[in-house]
């Protein structure tokens, strides 16, 4: 039996289902039930009827898919995979800004710990955020942890003021707005899609700005066929299935999120073998931590609802 066979068996015996995130390696992307974005991947957890989920992604998913599903028993292949701007921010710090600020709401970013997400009002990820922070009543917004995706969005909602926090994901952050007018000047023809936790000198050299799942269906559904992509390599694999004739280039400073490479096809089986590296967190945390994510899923689905 192959690594693939192998876990198709082990999902059946297990009752599992396999979610990934678009930065993971190929053949795990391509062992997965589900793949797709922060947010697809939080809406999808609180709707699977399997009893185990394999979260190939970073800690944060998997703790948020836990405190959607506390029932359910979440399984992260590498337990070390962690993302490092998830623990960008203090929660004394976010108290006392509650405490001291008047008419606020926090804001937190998906890609944030447990802890974080337990002191805000409502979290986002980079496909909902201005949708949602429109919504708020609140004049403030103290936005946490990443500080180029607070002022992204702060750009786009002038009515709102804005408290920032020294937040940053360092793989996005590396990039300089020197490497894509590198590659810009290689493949003049080419649209340059960015993902919102790009610094704002790179943000301002895009022609579009979205999550992973909204560059591929940008470039899926765009009528050029050449794109540099300044997000993690991972979204590569994805977009060239989806569009087997387009051409896609990337910065000379490669993206690659060291965390996401943690999750292997080895680690997959060895996690549905035996159980290990359980998402644990306590009632109290993950009671707190499920509100804003659930005020994050009514608000989205009500905008969208408003839409039609
Ligand atoms: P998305 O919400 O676009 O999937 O991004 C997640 C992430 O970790 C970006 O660095
Ligand atoms: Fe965190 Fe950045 Fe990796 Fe996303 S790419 S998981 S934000 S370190």
């Amino acid at each position: 039996m192959n690594q693939m066979e192998k876990i198709q068996a082990l999902k059946k015996e297990k009752d599992a289902a396999i979610l990934a995130h678009y930065y993971v390696p190929e053949e795990v992307q391509e062992a997965a039930d589900y793949i797709g974005d922060s947010y697809y991947l939080a809406r999808l957890a609180a709707s699977l009827k399997e009893k185990t989920l394999v979260f190939c992604g970073v800690s944060f998913m998997g703790e948020s898919a836990k405190a959607l599903n506390p029932g359910k028993t979440v399984l992260m292949p590498d337990i070390g995979a962690d993302c490092p701007m998830a623990h960008m921010a203090q929660p004394e710090k976010i108290k006392e800004i509650k405490e001291t600020t008047e008419d606020v709401a926090v804001v937190c970013y998906v890609n944030s710990t447990a802890q974080l997400k337990a002191c805000a009002d409502v979290c986002v990820t980079s496909s909902n955020a201005v949708k949602i922070v429109k919504a708020l009543p609140q004049k403030r917004i103290c936005f946490i942890p990443d500080e180029h995706l607070g002022r992204h969005i702060a750009a786009l909602l002038p009515e709102k003021e804005f408290i920032f926090n020294e937040g940053f994901c360092p793989v996005h952050a590396s990039l300089a707005s020197a490497d894509v007018a590198k590659a810009r000047d290689a493949h003049p023809g080419a649209l340059v899609l960015a993902h919102p936790e790009c610094k704002k000198e790179v943000l301002e050299m895009a022609d579009f700005i979205g999550s992973t799942s909204e560059i591929i269906s940008y470039a899926s559904n765009s009528s050029c066929d050449e794109f540099i992509i300044c997000t993690e390599e991972g979204v590569l694999y994805e977009l060239k299935q989806k569009n087997p004739d387009k051409k896609f280039y990337t910065p000379s400073c490669p993206m690659c999120c060291a965390d996401m490479k943690k999750n292997s096809l080895e680690n997959i089986i060895r996690v549905l073998e035996t159980g290990e590296n359980e998402v644990v967190l306590s009632k109290e945390l993950a009671e707190k931590s499920k509100k804003p994510l659930d005020a994050m899923l009514r608000l989205a689905q009500a905008k969208e609802g408003e839409k039609r």
